[in-house]
């Protein structure tokens, strides 16, 4: 069979590329450009290289920015009061042209390299399911088969040598990154110890407010349906005007002025505890002047009511289940303090539970069976939707 791999170019992926060649799929790679900072020329040879069947490099900046970010900015959407969700709306743009592809394709599989241990499983997985229903999902971190043979990083790279997979030659981050337009996130590696503090190199998104200018920019957002249509520079008359030119201007200033840095705790949706380090710059300077709109031209108890709602999306958003019947239904409606560490006596977060690095207390195979009977709903719905344009 074929199968179509969510391909990021980087050494996880592309052991798992060759390693479902091995297991006799044709592979199809596809990598979306969402704004990361990566080489797409040298990845999209790379999966050439290591014996492709075809190769797609789909640059989705604007339609994450229309499609995904907006409605996140119209919901003033935030997980647990703090985190903006920056990975979560990422995850059902990307996989919304995997199965796009994979249907065009003829392709029956589609893979990821997300653990068996995240939320990110969930989010590709649930839009999978709902968009492209009899589509059958390859999760190799939570293939015994697999996750036995790589129990770590060194294990990748010794297969790496062998099947002619280029190794990273810049030494790593010792903490996993995902970065897009929205945001950039940290975890795992140092950060699982949760009361350890972030080095100051650790940021790329965002400067170090002791850094920053003391000299502020005074922006002007004009909004229209609770998003941005035009924002203007005070100072230097700088205007922008398409939402991805908005959304990467605003990135730039609040980069600039240490805007958007968070060190959290989360709950999972798995069920485990995770510390996460976040920055997203043009997002938190969205929220705060869309808050403020909000409140002045918005009705109090409309916008009681909205608030709510807002907190459900969030965590409709957060589970995986952006392409649900009750998100559908949702998105009809329209000075700083730093966390460094923390530490407690009766600290419910599992270091060991939580590790991309250990396996702990859980079994990653368990997460398919969650996946699953958590997309029974959502694969009815598009039965049913086929069916009454059918009619
Ligand atoms: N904890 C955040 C979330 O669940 C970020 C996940 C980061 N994902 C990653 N593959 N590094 O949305
Ligand atoms: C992963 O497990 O692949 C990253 C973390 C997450 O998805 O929550």
């Amino acid at each position: 069979g074929t199968v179509v791999l969510a391909y990021s170019g980087g050494l996880d992926t592309s052991c798992i590329l060759v390693w479902l060649k091995e297991q006799g799929y044709d592979v199809i790679t596809y990598l979306a450009n969402i704004g990361q900072d990566e080489d797409f020329e040298a990845a999209q040879k790379k999966a050439e290289s290591l014996g492709a069947k075809k190769v797609f490099i789909e640059d989705l900046r604007a339609e994450f920015v229309e499609d995904f970010i907006w409605p996140a900015v119209q919901a003033n959407a935030v997980y647990e009061d703090r985190y903006l969700l920056g990975t979560a709306v990422a995850r059902p743009c990307i996989a919304r042209r995997q199965v796009e592809i994979a249907r065009r394709e003829g392709a029956h599989f589609v893979s990821h390299g997300a653990t068996g241990k995240g939320n990110d499983q969930i989010r590709f997985e649930l839009t999978c399911y709902a968009l492209y229903p009899e589509v059958k999902i390859i999760a190799p971190w939570r293939i015994p088969e697999f996750y036995n043979r790589f129990r770590g990083r060194t294990d990748l790279m010794e297969y790496a040598q062998k099947h002619g997979i280029p190794v990273p030659v810049t030494p790593r981050a010792p903490w996993s990154m995902d970065a897009n337009l929205m945001h950039i996130s940290y975890e795992s590696g140092i950060l699982e110890n949760p009361k350890s503090r972030a080095p100051a190199d650790l940021y790329l998104m965002t400067k170090n407010p002791e850094d920053s200018p003391s000299v502020p920019d005074v922006l002007e957002i004009e909004f229209k349906n609770g998003v941005p249509v035009k924002v203007t520079n005070v100072k230097d008359s700088k205007v922008t005007s398409s939402p991805l030119d908005i959304f990467s201007y605003l990135n730039d200033i609040g980069g600039k002025h240490g805007v958007g840095r968070i060190d959290i705790v989360e709950n999972r949706f798995i069920g485990m505890k995770s510390r996460g380090i976040y920055e997203t710059p043009g997002g938190t300077i969205l929220l705060k002047a869309h808050l403020d709109i909000e409140t002045f031209t918005m009705d109090k108890e409309v916008r009681r009511i909205k608030q709510g709602l807002g907190i459900k999306f969030s965590e409709l958003v957060y589970n995986g289940f952006w392409d649900s019947p009750e998100c559908d239904f949702l998105s009809v409606f329209k000075g700083q303090v730093y966390i460094l560490g923390r530490d407690s006596p009766t600290s419910l977060y599992n270091e060991e539970l939580v590790s991309m690095d250990v396996q702990g207390d859980y079994d990653p195979c368990d997460a398919s069976g969650f996946i699953r009977i958590n997309a029974v709903r959502l694969r009815e719905h598009h039965r049913l939707q086929g069916l009454s344009s059918t009619k």
